[in-house]
């Protein structure tokens, strides 16, 4: 255990070694090969096995052993990092083959630390679906990069290093959890963490009658199961209104704080939040009794800004100091950028986002004060945040104008 991390929840097996996958799982996981992606009964081809993912492990009732694992440096998406070598001609390779062909991770695992995981619940899996997301031992989510079920073609149609993608989601998101894990607030307002791990999927390839079988590294990271809704499963207009103001509010305040823990989120939307609490969506319920609060998850774009391999030329880390104080003011930060949550969470009419930013957050004293610059941007107000400040996050430099709020 990393001194960033929590303990695990005391169910979670943490003893002894197993046969990984276990026998039983590993037979019914395979019994019917052949009647899903390893359809082979067309096929005289001698090759088809590797063109044909084999049949997708993470299912209910799986067991499987992890040992805990060092990532390896983050990379892609911001850092300058080194990437790890791939094989120069993956492009002429299937899928399969190009999984097969890495089945090791980068990094460093801990030999002797592993602990017994079963799948208890399925919460996102599928092919092409990127990470997968299963509830494990009942209390943790386990959040698997296994590159064999990432889609290999990008929005573009272009094909895309799969193993290199699964590793370096792993790898980002991986420091972003360690690096949250220093501050207690950063702590408050994402799921608690339980660290980063590998585990070995064996593999099975070919007919059945000449079926061959690899073991295959796949990382994962365990956190805490949250009980609630996706924010984007809930529909904003069956709420109050100032229910969803209260919530966005919420969202805003957290990627505030994760912020100033150091950490960019780079991807906030309602599918990357968790809504806790049961009593905001009735009618009745004052607002001042609503039982409510937000987790931000979903960190493989995240940015570390203080990492020394983060590289940003319009961005000093030293000026995260400024926000020793004051949190970053979600006026600032959100100026424009809201439409993840429009229509329905803030306003659907042009320019009524800016002013419900500046209506929530203009006079919360949690947040640095802001003023306008000549060019009409909100940023945050100098004399009260240091020499830094006179600049907006990610925006460069602009003049300020004391001026008179626009909102
Ligand atoms: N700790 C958790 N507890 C409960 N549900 C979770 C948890 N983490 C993730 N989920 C659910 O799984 C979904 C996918 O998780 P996540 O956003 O981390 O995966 P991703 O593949 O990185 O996402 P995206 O599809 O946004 O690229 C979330 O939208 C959420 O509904
Ligand atoms: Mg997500």
């Amino acid at each position: 255990m990393t001194p960033n991390e929590q303990k695990l929840p005391t169910n979670a097996n943490t003893s002894g070694f197993y046969a990984n996958p276990s026998t039983e799982s590993y037979n019914s996981m395979h019994s019917s090969v052949h009647d899903l992606d390893l359809d082979v009964s067309e096929s005289e081809d001698s090759d088809f096995a590797l063109n044909y993912r084999p049949r997708l492990p993470y299912t209910k009732g799986f067991k499987f052993t992890v040992t805990r694992h060092e990532p390896p440096e983050p990379y892609g998406h911001g850092y300058d990092t080194k990437p790890p070598q791939r094989h120069s001609n993956w492009k002429s390779m299937s899928l399969v083959e190009c999984c097969l062909s890495e089945p090791t991770i980068n990094g460093q695992s801990s030999v002797g630390h592993t602990q017994t995981l079963t799948i208890t619940g399925i919460i996102r899996t599928g092919y092409d679906r990127g990470a997968q997301l299963v509830e494990v031992n009942n209390t943790m989510v386990a959040k698997i990069y296994d590159p064999l079920y990432y889609n290999e073609f990008n929005d573009f149609g272009h094909r895309e290093n799969v193993v290199d993608n699964a590793e370096g989601d792993y790898s980002r998101e991986a420091i972003a959890y360690e690096t949250l894990q220093q501050s207690s607030a950063a702590r408050s307002v994402t799921p608690a963490y339980f660290g980063t791990w590998i585990t070995e999927i064996e593999t099975v390839v070919g007919k059945p009658s000449v079926s061959r079988k690899q073991i295959r590294e796949v990382p994962l990271i365990l956190i805490e199961r949250l009980y609630g809704e996706c924010m984007s499963w809930i529909s904003p207009r069956l709420l109050r209104k100032r229910v969803r103001s209260l919530i966005l509010k919420k969202v805003l305040c957290a990627e505030a704080v994760i912020y100033q823990a150091g950490v960019n989120h780079c991807d906030l939307s309602p599918r990357n939040i968790m809504v806790l609490g049961s009593n905001y969506e009735g009618p009745s319920v004052a607002i001042t009794d609503i039982q409510l609060e937000v987790r931000v998850i979903d960190f493989n774009i995240a940015e570390v800004l203080r990492h020394p391999h983060y590289y940003n030329k319009y961005f000093d880390p030293a000026s995260l100091d400024q926000w020793k104080l004051h949190l970053p003011s979600p006026i600032v930060r959100f100026h424009g950028c809201l439409n993840e949550f429009i229509p329905g969470w803030c306003s659907d009419d042009e320019d009524a986002d800016k002013k419900w930013l500046w209506k929530h957050f203009h006079k919360d004293p949690r947040f640095a004060p802001v003023e306008y610059s000549k060019q009409g941007r909100p940023i945050h107000r100098a004399s009260t945040i240091g020499s830094e400040s006179g600049a907006s996050i990610g925006s460069g430099r602009e003049k300020t104008d004391t001026i008179s709020k626009k909102y």
